[in-house]
């Protein structure tokens, strides 16, 4: 099982020593201890403040939204800013290009984000998208020439492939480029892409940070000043802030990220590794595996390997199909990160790239106990 390292916080010491990531996950964005205040922030549901202070109207600022930011912000050792989705994260970040800019964005990445990007690039707002194998260094620091934004998901959703994120972020640095990290796989937990050199961390909050697949929500965390100013101001203005029942549920679900985190991973890696041997799975892309392209990369900037594997299933689309359909404990889904565990064919949605193979099942690890999962998975697969 990975543990978490206790020097991993810049951030405050108690005792004399950095708090852990485990203990910041639990302990960071609680309201101030004075006599029968509550643990928890509770949930504010206020559109209009009493006059008297700045920003007093609900779309600039919530204390509900607050206390989250705090927490995900000190995990991810920058500030934060809650969105009301994922996708309303990666468009205020992408929002960061200038009209007519040019983006390097990996193939093989999160279809929404992708989809995002054509859209801009069709209605002119962005120049130019160059998609690269992120994998492949030499491939980004050729793009990265003149690009504006490089935009990095390590691994990628679904093919799993892990950038060299401080090669890619020197890279972008010397072409003047900024470099976003969508982290959703990971959590702060597992991948701290600010540490790395990275001027933004996205994640769709709707998954571990959340946990229980109950809330939809995104965050942006980032180290400058100006950027979190514009971020927060093309928050206000595009409108996209995040509930205050989502925030209170994300904020609640990250007091046990740490627990959840080390369950699905142990378990992760157990299920990559037997998947692999498994007569009706043609190929497994999980970072754990040491013969997975990413492997030793993923060592090395990773606490652990996450808790998603991808797996490929022999034969074709209904052998695929029929897999995710017999399944009893597992459950055909989109999304991940829930305690629950998932699975799906991503290629059943129109709008997923043709570099995914057909047949490839995603495969997001839950906390149940790993012998039934595999029970489940082996009995549907030779189904
Ligand atoms: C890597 C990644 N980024 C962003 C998103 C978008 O997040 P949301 O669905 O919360 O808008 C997703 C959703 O699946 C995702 O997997």
């Amino acid at each position: 099982m990975t543990s978490i390292p206790a020097d991993a916080s810049p951030d405050e010491p108690a005792a004399g020593r950095p708090l852990s990531l485990a203990t910041l996950a639990v302990a960071a964005g609680r309201p101030p201890r004075e006599p029968f205040a509550p643990l928890n922030v509770p949930p504010t549901f206020a559109s209009t403040y009493v006059q008297g202070g700045p920003d007093d109207y609900g779309r600039f600022r919530n204390p509900t939204w607050s206390a989250l930011e705090e927490a995900v912000g000190r995990l991810e050792g920058g500030r934060a800013l809650a969105f009301s989705s994922g996708l309303a994260a990666v468009s205020a970040v992408l929002d960061e290009v200038p009209v007519g800019g040019v983006v390097v964005a990996p193939v093989g990445s999160y279809s929404g984000t992708l989809a995002a990007l054509a859209k801009m690039q069709r209605s002119g707002r962005v120049g130019e998208v160059r998609t690269v194998d992120v994998a492949d260094t030499a491939a980004v620091e050729a793009a990265a020439a003149g690009a504006h934004l490089v935009w990095v998901e390590s691994p990628t959703n679904p093919l799993m492939a892990v950038a060299d994120i401080p090669a890619v972020v020197a890279a972008a640095r010397a072409a003047g480029a900024l470099v976003a990290v969508d982290a959703t796989f990971c959590s702060p937990l597992v991948l701290r892409p600010l540490e790395l050199g990275a001027d933004v961390v996205v994640h769709s909050a709707t998954k571990y940070l959340s946990g229980h697949s109950d809330a939809l929500l995104g965050v942006v965390v980032v180290r400058d000043d100006d950027l979190e100013q514009r971020l927060r101001t093309t928050r206000t203005l595009g409108g996209a802030v995040p509930g205050t029942m989502e925030s209170w549920l994300v904020l609640r679900g990250l007091r046990t990220l740490h627990l959840r985190v080390q369950r699905s991973q142990a378990s992760a890696q157990v299920l990559a590794e037997r998947l692999a041997e498994h007569p009706a799975v043609d190929r497994v892309r999980f970072p754990g595996l040491p013969d997975d392209p990413g492997h030793s990369r993923a060592r090395a900037q990773m606490t652990g390997f996450g808790s998603i594997v991808c797996a490929e299933v022999r034969g074709g689309v209904a052998e695929a199909d029929s897999a995710v359909a017999a399944c009893r404990l597992w459950i055909p889904a989109t999304s991940l990160g829930g305690v629950e565990s998932t699975l799906e064919r991503r290629r059943r949605h129109a709008g997923e790239s043709v570099e995914v193979p057909e047949t490839l099942l995603r495969l997001s690890v839950g906390i149940e106990d790993v012998e039934d999962l595999w029970a489940d998975l082996d009995a549907a697969l030779r189904s």
